[in-house]
């Protein structure tokens, strides 16, 4: 596994000579950020050697690297998820690769549903914390301990610092920043009203088919994690009106420029 992580990092580091210092996964909505580096390179996910193909619909599936907001910055445009039929252990590769590339944190975007009743449609939300409701694990297997330890602590995945830093940035831009613990699940098919009931009583405040298989893997290595959510939707139930992965792909466009304001101000910040 470690020789593997290293074939893929100095992949990246002869792609991207001048290095970076943040990592940013780039969700729904969120992938024209990368459009906006400067002094940018890019290579394909399917140019690396070890990565894993990203299938998901508007998920260009690539890696670019750049400056944004002052700061060096390695982007996934285009992230993988379990409901493309990969393994979580392929989901979180890339992470690894970003820590073994020497990257000191790494920002995970995603698109949500609100399971809060206190949320709306187009709302941000910090992770403080999540719910791995999958029932899979990134590190299930054989461990590498130059990677992590066998049972890594989760109590501290989503630093509080982060997490402060994400306020002071919404702050300085204006922007009303929910806080709130995210329900990882497997999907593709959307939740029943059922289950979003269950995760409300579970204490979920939204609900998303990616990230914690990434945070899971972030930890393992000891990589410091900010995770953000856009609520696109309220959740299965909530509204009485179906679900439409439209109604998901338009909020995240029109809510998408909010988004990245609030990033690039991370970023600055950082
Ligand atoms: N459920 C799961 N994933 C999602 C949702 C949702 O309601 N909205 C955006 N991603």
């Amino acid at each position: 596994m470690m020789e593997q992580i290293r074939e893929s990092a100095n992949c990246l580091r002869q792609a991207f000579p001048m290095g970076a210092e943040l990592g940013i996964v780039l969700g729904s909505g969120l992938g024209p950020l990368a459009d906006e580096l400067t002094d940018a390179a890019a290579i394909p996910f399917a140019e690396v050697p070890h990565f894993a193909r990203s299938t998901a619909p508007d998920h260009a599936g690539r890696l670019v690297c750049g400056t944004l907001a002052g700061k060096r910055v390695l982007c996934m445009q285009g992230r993988l998820h379990g409901y493309e039929g990969l393994s979580p252990a392929e989901v979180a590769y890339p992470i690894r690769v970003m820590k073994a590339f020497g990257l000191r944190s790494v920002i995970l975007t995603n698109a949500a549903g609100g399971i809060n009743l206190d949320f709306a449609q187009g709302d941000l939300m910090v992770i403080d914390d999540h719910i791995n409701f999958t029932g899979l694990s990134p590190l299930t297997g054989p461990n590498d301990p130059e990677l992590g330890p066998r049972f890594n602590d989760m109590c501290y995945a989503y630093p509080r610092a982060l997490r402060e830093l994400a306020d002071r940035a919404a702050k300085d831009c204006g922007i009303v920043l929910r806080h709130g613990v995210y329900v990882g699940v497997n999907g593709p098919q959307y939740e029943t009203p059922a289950e979003i009931r269950m995760f409300r009583t579970m204490g979920g405040d939204a609900v998303g088919m990616s990230t914690v298989f990434e945070t899971i893997a972030a930890a393992h290595c000891g990589l410091p994690v900010l995770a953000l959510s856009m609520i696109t939707n309220a959740a299965a139930g909530v509204t009485g009106e179906p679900l439409s992965d439209e109604e998901v792909k338009e909020i995240a466009a029109r809510q998408g420029e909010k988004f990245r304001r609030l990033i690039r101000r991370i970023v600055e910040l950082a």
